[in-house]
C-alpha cells in the first residue's frame, strides 16, 4: 500500500499520485511541498510492538502526525523478522522539525526499527520545538526538579509542612493546561510572613537600583494587581495585567525547565513561573527561583514593549537551533534578563531579574567591585558563570532596543534551514521557508508601514 500524507487524517484509498496541496500546518496554510525536500530523503522501517493487532500503523502515523512531519512515501508489507506481523516503511525529509524526537516516541512502540538516509540525517535534523502556543503543554511537566524533591541542603529540606505545600503547588503546576486561568492560591500567614520581609527590603533600594522601566512599572503593579507587602499577588492578575500591556502571560511551571523548553516560552511571550514561596527560615536566600523572584524580579519588566521585545528574541532565536547554540543563547539569558545592567542617565542601573530579587547582590552589582564588560551576544554567549555566589562579571546593556538588535544579528548566525516568524494573530509560529511564506509576510509588512506612514502623516498635520 502506498499512500500520501494527506491520507494520515483521512481516508487511505486516495491513492498516490495527486500533487500536493495546501494543508494546515500548526494552524497556518503552508503549500506542502515547502515543508520538506525530497533531496535529502531519510527512510524509517520498522514494525510495532503489536504489529499485528489492527490499528498499528495509525498509531505509528498519529506520531508523525503529532509533530507535523509530512511524510512522502508509506508502504508496509509482511516482516521477514517476526511472523504475523507487518513492517512499515516511511519516507521523508531527514531535516524535517522535530524529527528526532518522533523517532525517540516511535522507538517506544516498535520491536524493530531502522533509519537509512543517504545524507547524515541524524546530525542534520531539527530539534522539535512548539509551533502552536498549545504546543507548551507537551513540554510543561518536562521538568529538571520537582515538588518535594528537595536537594539535601535546601533550607525546607527537613520540614514536612513546606515539602507537602511544594508538592501543592506542584500538582497545580502539573494540571495546568493552556488557556485555563491560573488557580488561585490562598498563601499561609506564613508564607506571607516571608514575602512580606523580601518585599521591604527591596522596595527601599529599588528608587536608586532598579532601571527606570522598572520603577515605572512597579507602582502599575501594586495599583492593578495586588503587589504589597501583606499580599503575595496572583498569578492570574499579574498574567492579565502583562497581558494588556505586551501580551507577554505567565504559565505555572511546577520546577526548572531545561533551558531549550523554558526558551521556547518565551518566543510565544510566555513566561514560564514558579508559584511556591522560599523557605521561611531563610527569607533572604533561595537556592531556586520562587514567587518572590518572578513577581518581583521579572515580571515589573514583561510589561515594557521593548523588554518585551527583547525577551521574544531570545526565544525566537532558540527555535530549532542546535544545542551547543541554546546554551550560548541561555548564557546570554542569564547576563541580561537575569543579570543584566543597563546605563540610564550616565548611572548604571539593575534591571535583571536575579538582582532587583536579591537585596544583597542588587547593593554589589553596582558597588563598583565587579567587573562591568558590554554586552556583546559573540562574547557574551561564552562568558563561564557561578549559580551560587554573586556574579564576578555584569554586562551592561545600551538599550532594550539596542540588545534585541545586536540579539537578533546573532541569531542570524544560528545554523538553522529556516526563518522563524511569531504570528500575534493565531499565537503560531510560522516558518518562513518559501516564496508563498515570504509574499504573505511582506503583504502583513506593507499594511503595517501604511498604517505607519498615515500616523506620521496625521501627527505631522497635528503638529
Ligand atoms: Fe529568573
Amino acid at each position: 500500500m502506498v499512500f500520501n500524507q494527506q491520507e494520515q487524517n483521512g481516508d487511505p484509498k486516495n491513492l498516490a499520485t495527486t500533487p500536493p496541496r495546501p494543508t494546515r500546518v500548526s494552524g497556518s496554510y503552508i503549500i506542502e511541498q515547502n515543508m520538506g525536500s525530497h533531496r535529502d530523503p531519510v527512510h524509517i522501517i520498522f514494525s510495532m510492538k503489536d504489529g499485528s493487532k489492527a490499528g498499528s500503523l495509525a498509531d505509528a502515523l498519529k506520531i508523525f502526525k503529532d509533530y507535523n512531519i509530512n511524510l512522502f512515501r508509506i508502504e508496509s508489507r509482511s516482516s521477514k523478522r517476526y511472523e504475523s506481523d507487518y513492517e512499515f516503511l516511511v519516507e521523508c525529509s531527514a531535516q524535517a522539525i522535530g524529527l528526532a524526537v518522533a523517532l525517540d516516541e516511535l522507538k517506544k512502540q516498535t520491536q524493530y526499527i531502522q533509519v537509512i538516509s543517504r545524507d547524515k540525517a541524524n546530525e542534520e535534523t531539527v530539534p522539535w520545538f512548539p509551533r502552536k502556543i498549545k504546543d507548551l503543554d507537551r513540554f510543561a511537566n518536562h521538568i529538571l526538579s520537582y515538588g518535594s524533591e528537595l536537594d539535601a541542603d535546601h533550607p525546607g529540606f527537613k520540614d514536612q509542612v513546606y515539602r507537602e505545600r511544594r508538592s501543592y503547588f506542584g500538582e497545580l503546576a502539573m494540571k495546568y493546561k493552556h488557556g485555563q486561568p491560573i488557580p488561585r492560591v490562598e498563601y499561609t500567614e506564613q508564607e506571607i510572613g516571608t514575602w512580606s520581609i523580601v518585599f521591604r527590603e527591596l522596595i527601599k533600594l529599588y528608587p536608586t537600583h532598579a532601571c527606570k522601566e522598572h520603577n515605572h512599572i512597579f507602582p502599575l503593579m501594586i495599583e492593578n494587581c495586588g503587589y504589597s507587602e501583606t499580599n503575595i499577588p496572583q498569578l492570574e492578575d499579574v498574567s492579565n495585567f502583562l497581558k494588556d500591556c505586551t501580551g507577554f502571560t505567565l504559565r505555572p511551571t511546577a520546577g526548572l525547565l531545561s533551558s531549550r523548553d523554558f526558551l521556547a516560552g518565551l518566543a510565544f511571550r510566555v513566561f514560564h513561573c514558579t508559584q511556591y514561596i522560599r523557605h521561611h527560615s531563610k527569607p533572604m536566600y533561595t537556592p531556586e527561583p520562587d514567587i518572590c523572584h518572578e513577581l518581583l524580579g521579572h515580571a515589573p519588566l514583561f510589561a515594557d514593549p521593548s523588554f518585551a521585545r527583547f525577551s521574544q528574541e531570545i526565544g525566537l532565536a532558540s527555535l530549532g537551533a542546535p544545542d551547543e547554540y541554546i546554551e550560548k543563547l541561555a548564557t546570554c539569558y542569564w547576563f541580561t534578563v537575569e543579570f543584566g545592567l543597563c546605563k540610564q542617565d550616565n548611572q548604571l542601573k539593575a534591571y535583571g531579574a536575579g538582582l532587583l530579587s536579591s537585596f544583597g547582590e542588587l547593593e554589589y552589582c553596582l558597588s563598583g567591585k565587579p567587573e562591568i564588560k558590554n554586552f556583546d551576544p559573540n562574547q557574551t554567549s561564552e562568558q563561564q558563570y557561578p549559580i551560587t555566589e554573586f556574579q564576578p562579571i555584569y554586562y551592561l546593556a545600551e538599550s532594550f532596543d539596542d540588545a534585541q538588535k545586536k540579539l537578533r544579528e546573532f541569531a542570524f548566525s544560528i545554523p538553522r534551514p529556516f526563518t522563524v516568524h511569531y504570528n500575534p494573530y493565531t499565537s503560531n509560529i510560522e516558518i518562513i521557508d518559501s516564496k508563498t511564506q515570504l509574499e504573505h509576510l511582506g503583504r502583513d509588512i506593507e499594511n503595517e508601514m501604511q498604517i505607519l506612514v498615515e500616523s506620521i502623516k496625521k501627527i505631522n498635520t497635528l503638529v
